[in-house]
Order: structure tokens, then C-alpha cells, then sequence
């Protein structure tokens, strides 16, 4: 089993990874809980597929176990669902003593998270990501958050779990969409960190190769945002390297409301798109966004920038949270493995576009 300590002053935790954990998840739970009460947030895909795995691992360990389960998809992490998710975890009767885990994907993660981190001021939790993207990216962390009708995860928090637990077999039955999807973002961790694992990536012929690997790959990408998450828990420097892409590709998934991209899918294009045009004015190494093109190819994502009004996208650019004032971070490479922030007047960003 891989495990990666998260070495936080108020709130330290492991990440454990290992394929097969979720049969024995009671056992594992039964080691760092000793209370008997526990809520299961999950979505109606993940309940048909691993709720009754779940629940005989815990009640084998005689824990008193209650499933939430919220429809699939964005739209849950709403408010509306939320209020349910309250209601439900308080007709359980649950206490501050107890335990919530978020089983799930990315929505499930962020909103069982930020159920977890507000009812009650703060019951304990515990994430078992199900898709590639939670298991890589937003499980790990301490990010929660609800959307508001004004914009993605606009209500939240910073609210670390007890542990993290993945199991890369649930993968299996990922729809490859959502697969690809968070390839993106592995992608990623390989363009801003780690040129071995960009190297690694491009070597596999099939997802079945890649899949062989897969518990060491998870692991690679969870120690990278470890590193950022120990350095700059509260995303105000280093974190934000993570967001290699990611300006660009809020825009495209705003201005396209969420319906024709995927995240990962819209960071795709961000991540080529950005290095190409910072290859362009000379910050980048030549021939760099040519590697991130042709590994994007490999692995059935996108690279080139949808037909937008320049005009519109910039207004989504600025409406992006994460930037104030007169200028805005963006995040470029030196070269695939290395990455920085540059603060530019928010006018400059045109000549990213
Ligand atoms: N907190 C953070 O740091 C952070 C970071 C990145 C993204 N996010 C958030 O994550 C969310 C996206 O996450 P996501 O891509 O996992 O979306 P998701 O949770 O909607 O999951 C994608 C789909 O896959 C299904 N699914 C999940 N696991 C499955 C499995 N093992 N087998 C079959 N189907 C499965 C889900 O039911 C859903 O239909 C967004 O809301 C985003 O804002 C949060």
C-alpha cells in the first residue's frame, strides 16, 4: 500500500492508496474511528455500483451506517442539496463525535466535504475519491465548497479530512469521459512538477498499460499536491501552480455554461494554448507545446481553442475569483517539469488569448 503523510500543523493525515482497499474499508476505518455511527455521502451512480461494498465492510465492524445518497452531477453541489445532506445527517442524529465519509467523486468530495465542515462547526470526515480527478486532485487538499447561481465553488472552506483512502479498482467502471477527464489533469501534475512523470505518460500504448501502473501514478500526482498543499495550504502562493491551464480553461467552460467541455477537458486546451502563446513571446522553451499537443492527442483530449468572442471570454477570465484587482497570476512554463507564477496587468492577459 502506498501512503503519503500530510504533514499539516492543525491537521495532519495519510493518503492511502491501494487497489482493492475499498473490500476491507471497515478495517482501516475500525483504526482511526472508534465511535460506531457513520454517514456515507455518495451519488446514485456510485451507491449502484459500491454502496452495498461499503456498507458490509462497515457493518462487518458493527458500525451503525447511514447512506446519503445525491443525484450525479454538478447541479448537486447546490445549496438546495446541501440543505438535504443537513437534514439527513441530523434525523441520523449525528454529533460532532461522529464520522461522515465523502464517497464519491469531485461533487460528492466537495460537498459531503463541506457538509462535514459546517453542520454541527465541523464534524470529522473522511474521503474515498471514486473518479481519477478526486482520486488525484480534489480529495487531497482540504478544499469544500457549494456553487452559487454567481459562479462555481463560491461558498467554502478549507476543511481537511481524517484520511484519504483510494482504491485506482474503482476506476474500472469510470465512463472514459470522466476518465480522460481527469488524465488532464495528470497531465498536468506532469507539466508543472515532474518531467519523468510527463515521460512516463507518454510511454503507455493503452489505458490497459497505463492502468497496470496506475496506484503509482495516483501516488506521483497526490505527492505533488502534497508538496504545494504543505507549502501554501491556504492557495496563496505555491498552490496556485496547480492552476497551470486553468485560466484559460474557466473561461472556456464558463463561457460554454458547463455544458460542452469537462474541466479537464477545458484545462487541456488552457494548458496548450497558454504554453503555446509563452513559447511564443520567448518564455518558454521552444517545442514544449508541441509535447503537451501531441501527449493530449495520446490520450484523446483536445488542444485547440474553441471560436470564442475575445471580448466575452476576458469578462470570464476576470469574473474567475481567484483574481483581483488590477492584475492577475497566471501560471506558465520554463519547460515541461517547471512551472511559475507571473503576476501581469489584467489587460495583458489578451496576449495569452
Ligand atoms: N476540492 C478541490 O480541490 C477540487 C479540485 C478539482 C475539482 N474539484 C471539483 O470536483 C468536481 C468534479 O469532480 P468529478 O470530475 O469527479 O465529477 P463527479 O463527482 O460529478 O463524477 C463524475 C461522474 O462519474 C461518476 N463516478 C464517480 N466515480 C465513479 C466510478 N468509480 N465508477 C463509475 N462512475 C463514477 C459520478 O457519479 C459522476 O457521474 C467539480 O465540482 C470540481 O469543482 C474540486
Amino acid at each position: 500500500m502506498y501512503e503519503i503523510d500530510i504533514h499539516l500543523l492543525e491537521n495532519p493525515y495519510s493518503i492511502f492508496i491501494k487497489k482493492g482497499l475499498l473490500n476491507h474499508i471497515g478495517d482501516e476505518i475500525k483504526k482511526i474511528y472508534s465511535n460506531e455511527k457513520i454517514a456515507i455521502i455518495t451519488d446514485k451512480n456510485v451507491e449502484n455500483l459500491y454502496g452495498k461494498n461499503i456498507i458490509d465492510s462497515l457493518k462487518e465492524k458493527d458500525f451503525d451506517v447511514k447512506l446519503i445518497v445525491v443525484e450525479p452531477g454538478e447541479q448537486s453541489k447546490s445549496i438546495d442539496t446541501l440543505k438535504k445532506v443537513y437534514e439527513e445527517l441530523l434525523a441520523f442524529e449525528i454529533t460532532r463525535g461522529d464520522l461522515i465519509i465523502a464517497f464519491g467523486g469531485g461533487v460528492v468530495g466537495d460537498l459531503g466535504g463541506f457538509a462535514a465542515a459546517t453542520l454541527l462547526r465541523g464534524i470529522p470526515f473522511i474521503q474515498i475519491p471514486t473518479s481519477l480527478l478526486a482520486q488525484i486532485d480534489s480529495s487531497v487538499g482540504g478544499k469544500v465548497a457549494i456553487n452559487l447561481d454567481q459562479g462555481k465553488n463560491l461558498v467554502g472552506n478549507f476543511y481537511h479530512p481524517k484520511a484519504v483512502f483510494i482504491d485506482p479498482d474503482l476506476l474500472k467502471t469510470l465512463h472514459p469521459r470522466f476518465f480522460k477527464d481527469g488524465m488532464a489533469e495528470v497531465i498536468k501534475y506532469g507539466c508543472i512538477k515532474d518531467s519523468g512523470l510527463f515521460e512516463q505518460l507518454k510511454k503507455y500504448p493503452s489505458k490497459e498499460a497505463l492502468m497496470k501502473e496506475i496506484e503509482q501514478i495516483i501516488y506521483k500526482c497526490c505527492s505533488i499536491k502534497k508538496e504545494a498543499v504543505e507549502k501554501d495550504e491556504k492557495d496563496l502562493g505555491e498552490r496556485m501552480l496547480l492552476n497551470f491551464g486553468h485560466t484559460l480553461g474557466h473561461a472556456i467552460e464558463q463561457y460554454y455554461q458547463y455544458k460542452k467541455y469537462t474541466h479537464g477537458e477545458a484545462v487541456a486546451i488552457g494548458m496548450y494554448h497558454i504554453t503555446q502563446k509563452s513559447e511564443a513571446i520567448g518564455i518558454t522553451k521552444q517545442g514544449s507545446s508541441n509535447l503537451i499537443k501531441e501527449i493530449l492527442i495520446q490520450y484523446g483530449l483536445s488542444y485547440s481553442f474553441p471560436e470564442m468572442n475575445k471580448s466575452e471570454n476576458i469578462e470570464a477570465i476576470g469574473l474567475d475569483k481567484k483574481n483581483k484587482g488590477t492584475h492577475m497570476n497566471i501560471v506558465l512554463l520554463e519547460e515541461i517539469g517547471k512551472s511559475f507564477i507571473k503576476k501581469i496587468q489584467r489587460e495583458e492577459i489578451t496576449q495569452y488569448l
